[in-house]
């Protein structure tokens, strides 16, 4: 069963992700689906859910990290744009449909067409029910950034992960805001780890621990820093400065990579070489005396 969830991923990761439109780095796929899976192992059900899907980008990988008969709920304000208060994305309901029938077309979606705003903590579990994996990529202000959190923290089951997009994009500081009011005020929710444009927090610190000792050993070309301080823990920081892009091998850079900045040191003294020339020729005795006659030279029309 397991590996037929893994083989919906990764064909979704491999041919779907670049046809659906939307925000949703293949890194943080990559680790989603790794956390996907890993629960799939530890036992944990409840489905997913998410706020703010757009077209589906990456609300169809959650829908394909399901085991079966778990439940997906995908929260958008649609058509109703005039309750997206940042503008941030612009949710398609007919889109989305269409996305689901071709990459996810055996996963029941409750599609609730509404604003998270008017999800209240209590009724969180009414709506969303107790999701294993919830990303919040809604509405991006800071009041909706921690609304959206509580609704979170709220609903998913126990162990669950909790998903938030955009926390450290500069165009989208009010998420930026809405966390860090939502973490000094309230401890419910552990963050673990930061990949591409989103930041994953669990409902304990056993938890937390668990899941970045599994990330540590599925994506370690992936992992750029270590025990990063972040609200009065830690979180692991994966994509920025991880090895999977630092081109230099143990033994040093790839011989292209050194082939390429040779080529690129003898241009750079080529042309010192070529200004060196020419600054002894303007200073010389001969260039001085012909200089009234270049000055004519250039005001001559040319034939
Ligand atoms: C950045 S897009 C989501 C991107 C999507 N997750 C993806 O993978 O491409 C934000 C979405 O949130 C929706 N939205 C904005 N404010 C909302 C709100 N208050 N409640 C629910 N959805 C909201 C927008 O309609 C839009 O579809």
């Amino acid at each position: 069963m397991s590996k037929t969830v893994t083989e919906r991923l990764e064909r979704y990761r491999s041919d779907g992700l670049a046809q659906v439109e939307g925000w949703f780095e293949p890194e943080s796929a990559e680790l989603m689906a790794s956390l996907l899976l890993h629960q799939i192992g530890l036992g944990l059900g409840g489905g997913v859910a998410e706020i703010g899907v757009h077209h589906g980008r990456s609300f169809l990988l959650l829908a394909n990290g399901l085991a079966p008969r778990e439940p997906a709920v995908a929260l958008d304000v649609f058509e109703h744009q005039e309750q997206n208060a940042d503008h941030s994305g612009k949710g398609d309901r007919g889109r989305f449909e269409e996305n689901l029938s071709r990459w996810a077309p055996c996963v029941a979606v409750k599609i609730v067409a509404r604003s998270s705003l008017e999800v209240t903590p209590a009724s969180a579990r009414e709506v969303f029910g107790r999701p294993r994996m919830f990303s919040i990529d809604g509405g991006h202000t800071a009041e909706i950034t921690r609304h959206d959190l509580e609704l979170a923290q709220a609903g998913i089951a126990d162990g669950g992960i909790v998903v938030l997009d955009d926390m450290l994009n500069g165009h989208w500081l009010g998420v930026l805001t809405g966390t860090a009011t939502y973490l000094l005020d309230h401890p419910g929710l552990v963050p673990f780890a930061i990949s591409p444009n989103k930041l994953y927090l669990t409902d304990s610190v056993a938890a937390a621990t668990g899941y970045a000792t599994h990330l540590r050993s599925a994506a370690p070309d992936l992992l750029g820093k270590r025990d990063v301080e972040f609200f009065g823990t830690t979180v692991d920081v994966y994509g920025q400065g991880a090895p999977r892009h630092n081109v230099s091998g143990p033994s040093g850079p790839a011989p292209e990579v050194r082939r390429a900045r040779a080529a690129a040191r003898r241009a750079r003294r080529e042309a010192a070489d070529v200004a060196q020339q020419l600054a002894a020729v303007q200073a010389s005795r001969s260039w001085r005396l012909t200089a009234p006659w270049r000055k004519v030279a250039g005001r001559l029309p040319r034939s």
